[in-house]
């Protein structure tokens, strides 16, 4: 007998311990604090003891309790970076994608959990504004601008035979370190990443771009994409899709929108995201905006051919059999991945469960709780509003604060327990920053920001 195998029974104990567990602890994640209060001299000594030489059985799952103690929750007021609150029915459906273990290869290697994939890449485009465009699902949205800016160097630059030469990407000086790192690995060179200024509300200025374009031809460089945002990190700007298609298309240069944070708010309001559907390549993450548990990104594209171009080298072994197009379908001709787990198996869980109407509601709900942590700001003389706030992400600080007394200020805010937020730099200042991407927050919550904005400033020197 095989001393991994475990009965269908002992898997039954197992999960049902884990059910508890979650359960329990999901009970109880209102009245935790946003951080625990733990150090990292605490965590060495509980997680990096030696390898168990023998199996521990049952009693393994004791030191569970540890990793829940000692990890960030979702809390409803939890408001770092961009993080989505991980929305349990899809967290239940990701038990059940380990225990398919299908592999997203191709149709062949997963039939239900292919066309699922293709399923809900078609739900998440057509709901967005972008229908017909095709992509799949991606660990977040760094892979997938990598890959979106893969497809636009192979589409002008043609690097995959004969290696890559040095290409310029624009860009506005917002936009998210993840192009900077693509355009490094794709071999285009960071010293060709063109930050473009941006205006009085963070959007790229068309004027600054058009200069730098015209710059670059007259000087013989070779160009190939203009990377728009769907939302910023720091501010959630959205730059003029539009205008920046209109460039892009004049010039020939491909255009990719890094949508991570935004896109997915065009569920709730597609009037900030004209022009989305101009976009040769965009990238969003389920798991910031729809709430997925971590991970789930995505890249969409309207070109299937030139995504094929760029990513198909299959071995003989890898060639499909198959004529039926359903059937022949391969991820892998399209993706920079060969094996991929089941990312769609939560996301049509969960939208099926709840139906897309309730996302769109609770991105709306996002999208009022900044306009009201916005306007808790504005009544507050001794607070300021450092940015306009065009989706969730809502920056201010401490007015009589230079930027070391906001930096003390960030962390006592943290200490207090009670909410978690992050900071941004915002025209060379120190901000602190929430973010809503968050099912659980409501409007107390909302109201906490500031309240524990004051609290601490009482307690800072
Ligand atoms: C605008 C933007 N682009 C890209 C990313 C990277 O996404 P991921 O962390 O899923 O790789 C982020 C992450 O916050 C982001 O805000």
């Amino acid at each position: 007998m095989n001393p991994l195998v475990i009965s269908p029974e002992q898997f039954h104990d197992i999960v049902l311990e884990i059910a508890e567990l979650s359960t329990d602890y999901l009970r109880r994640l209102d009245a935790m604090p946003a951080f625990p209060n733990v150090t990292g001299q605490q965590t060495q000594e509980i997680f990096s003891g030696p390898v168990p030489e023998e199996g521990l059985g049952p009693e393994a799952l004791d030191a569970l309790q540890h990793v829940l103690a000692f990890s960030r929750p979702p809390s409803p007021r939890f408001y770092g970076y961009v993080l989505g609150s991980g929305e349990p029915v899809a967290a239940a459906a990701d038990l059940l994608a380990s225990i398919l273990n299908q592999n997203g290869t191709a149709w062949r290697s997963g039939p239900a959990a292919i066309t699922i994939e293709r399923t809900v890449v078609n739900w998440i485009a057509t709901a967005i504004g972008c229908k017909g465009f095709t992509g799949s699902l991606t660990g977040g949205g760094s892979s997938a601008n990598t890959m979106g800016l893969a497809m636009a160097r192979e589409a002008k630059l043609p690097a995959n035979d004969d290696g890559a030469q040095p290409g310029i990407v624009y860009a506005s000086s917002e936009v998210h370190m993840s192009t900077g790192k693509a355009v490094a690995l794709l071999g285009l060179g960071r010293n060709n990443l063109r930050l473009i200024p941006v205006n009085s509300r963070f959007q790229m200025d068309l004027d600054a771009l058009k200069k730098a374009v015209g710059e670059d031809r007259r000087a013989g460089n070779k160009a190939v994409a203009i990377v728009g945002s769907g939302g910023t990190t720091n501010t959630g700007a959205i730059d003029d899709l539009v205008g920046i298609a209109q460039v892009a298309h004049e010039h020939d240069l491909w255009f990719h929108i890094d949508g991570a944070y935004g896109v997915l708010a065009a569920l709730a309001a597609p009037e900030k995201f004209r022009g989305i559907e101009l976009a040769d390549s965009l990238s969003l993450d389920p798991h910031k905006w729809l709430y997925q548990p971590l991970d789930c990104g995505l890249l969409l594209y309207c070109d299937a051919e030139i995504a094929r171009k760029t990513f198909a080298y299959s071995g003989d072994y890898t060639k499909s059999l198959q004529t039926d197009p359903v059937e022949a379908y391969s991820f892998f001709e399209e993706s920079q991945e060969l094996s991929r787990r089941f990312r769609a198996l939560k996301v049509w869980l969960s939208i099926r469960y709840h139906g897309l109407e309730a996302f769109r509601k609770s991105i709306q709900r996002d999208l009022d709780h900044a306009q009201l942590l916005a306007e808790l700001i504005r009544q507050d003389s001794r607070l300021e509003l450092l940015a306009p706030v065009p989706l969730s992400a809502v920056c201010w600080r401490w007015r009589e604060g230079d930027d070391a007394f906001n930096a003390r200020l960030l962390k006592r805010v943290i200490q207090r327990g009670r909410v978690y937020i992050s900071n941004a730099t915002i025209n060379g200042r120190f901000a602190l920053r929430a973010c809503f991407v968050n099912h659980r927050t409501t409007e107390a919550d909302v109201r906490a920001v500031v309240e524990e904005t004051i609290a601490a400033a009482g307690e800072v020197s």
